[in-house]
């Protein structure tokens, strides 16, 4: 995992692909040099010949509106400045702005559920296939590969223009028009240490919006609309450390905020630093699995011979985007075979009925819910386990967070430091936080024990990157 900021060939990617977010990181556009439109027609924010490099935002008014898009491994949200001027954030799913970024095909009804339907639907046992962290898969040979849904097979990738068709869709019945021009929220890494994955990543997101009917693309990165969210909360120039923790990953900015600043079109010379590491909420849900509830299936049990039982079967199960391979024929066979391995029987029995149940989602549900209550109250949360014939409950307690938890804190809070490092600073005015997962207690401790001299501020935890996205785009 790379916790240090983009290498030099990312920062090279940055600034000359053509469908990739144009502020460059930490570096100025030379007057000069041209901001290339994409073959596709996409383009980046604030830059490029036809744009006056002094024009604010406002001058963006009367033209289409931009549909900000934050598609989130977890929660998805979409924003747009409307014609009166106004941030409106979309009440994607029900009432709320943020959706699950979620997608169940009900095999009783033969129909598409999107978001929390989508969870209920899968959590309340209903026949049928769930995806979810489907942004976990691009860049991954995965995406063009195809998975069984009910009778017949789908693209993942085609899953992914389903999800985008119905943000759409409801993003249009909120807007009450149609919306074709987005900007779309990516990380500062999609995927660590690998440049041409990272770019295929950003190309099939694309690709997808494209599929689902948008015309006019552009990104920008999550953790600079973060902050430019934040930024209309500021009242005096503030050098901030934008920490944007989510699902997947964990993404920083060290900016230079200023109301005053705050409607120009190129914001280049205030980002100082950008870093990103692929370390998320999923992770933390993984390694709480692995911690808490797999070994009463079987993890690190030692059995016969003295050996520990292999441990594929349990990794897949802890991993919100593989869970469905451990289903998977082959795999169930493998793991029938392994009774042989166990010692302790009831073990293995347990872990067929989670096979045989398809229960692993809602075993990573169950952990995920009792980190966010552990993380919230500082008290022991318990996983219910009872449909799988256990009555130990274990239980996410904040020792065992703390512990489980560490080494990946660590990584997240080193990515912190490096971007205010590389900005050329040891300390920022304030650390401001969102994401869902900037809210985990052991790491809103280990950020403030790394920069005591920082005000912590805590902001919007799911709609800020989606607003920022749309600001970002009514000044495109
Ligand atoms: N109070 C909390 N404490 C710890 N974690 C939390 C809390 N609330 C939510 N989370 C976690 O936050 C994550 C979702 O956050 P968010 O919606 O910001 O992610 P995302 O935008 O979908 O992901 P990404 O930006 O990485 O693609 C989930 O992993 C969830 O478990
Ligand atoms: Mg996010």
């Amino acid at each position: 995992m790379n916790a240090a900021g983009p290498p030099q060939g990312a920062l090279d990617r940055l600034t000359a692909s053509p469908a990739r977010e144009t502020l460059p990181i930490g570096a100025k556009r030379r007057s000069s040099e041209p901001a290339s439109a994409g073959a596709d027609g996409t383009k980046g924010p604030g830059l490029g010949p036809e744009h006056d490099q002094r024009s604010t935002c406002s001058s963006k008014r009367g033209g289409p509106i931009v549909l900000g898009i934050d598609f989130g491994t977890s929660n998805s949200a979409a924003a747009f400045i409307d014609a009166s001027g106004a941030m409106q954030v979309v009440p994607l799913d029900g009432a709320r702005t943020e959706m699950p970024t979620a997608v169940f095909f009900n095999q009783e009804t033969h129909s598409v559920l999107y978001g929390s339907e989508a969870m209920q639907a899968y959590l309340s046992g209903t026949e049928g296939r769930l995806l979810r962290s489907l942004k976990s898969l691009l860049g991954s040979s995965l995406m063009e590969e195809y998975t069984a849904v009910g009778d017949h097979s789908l693209r993942y990738f085609d899953i992914v223009v389903l999800f985008f068709k119905e943000l759409k869709r409801r993003s249009e019945a909120h807007a009450g028009q149609t919306l074709t021009h987005a900007m779309l929220g990516r990380p500062v890494h999609f995927v660590d240490d690998n440049p041409e994955r990272d770019a295929l990543a950003q190309e099939t997101l694309g690709r997808a919006a494209r599929e689902a009917g948008f015309t006019d693309i552009a990104y920008q990165l999550e953790p600079i609309a973060a902050a430019l969210d934040y930024e209309q909360r500021v009242d005096h120039e503030t050098v901030a450390l934008v920490v944007d923790i989510g699902g997947g990953t964990s993404d920083f900015t060290t900016i230079r905020l200023n109301p005053a600043r705050s409607s120009l079109a190129d914001r280049t010379g205030d980002i100082l630093a950008t870093t990103g590491v692929h370390i998320g909420g999923t992770d933390f849900d993984r390694l709480l699995n692995l911690s808490t509830v797999m070994p009463h299936l079987g993890y690190r049990h030692i059995g016969r011979g003295n050996r520990p039982v292999p441990n594929s079967v349990f990794l897949d199960l802890s991993t919100w985007h593989l869970i469905h391979q451990a289903y998977t024929r082959k795999a169930m066979h493998f793991a029938k075979e392994l009774w042989a391995d166990f010692s302790d029987r009831s073990l293995h029995q347990r872990l067929m009925a989670a096979l045989e149940g398809q229960y692993g989602h809602r075993l990573l549900a169950e952990v995920e819910a009792a980190k966010i209550a552990c993380s919230i109250s500082g008290e022991d949360a318990v996983v219910q386990l009872d449909f799988l014939d256990d009555a130990s409950a274990p239980a996410v307690t904040a020792e065992g967070m703390e512990h489980a938890l560490r080494d990946a804190v660590a990584q997240v809070v080193r990515c912190a430091q490096d971007c205010v490092n590389l900005a050329g600073l040891s300390q920022v005015d304030v650390v401001y936080l969102t994401g869902g997962s900037s809210a985990l207690r052991p790491l809103v401790a280990a950020l403030q024990m790394a920069m005591p001299q920082a005000k912590l501020v805590t902001g919007n935890q799911f709609g800020g990157v989606a607003a920022g996205l749309a600001y970002a785009g009514s000044c495109a």
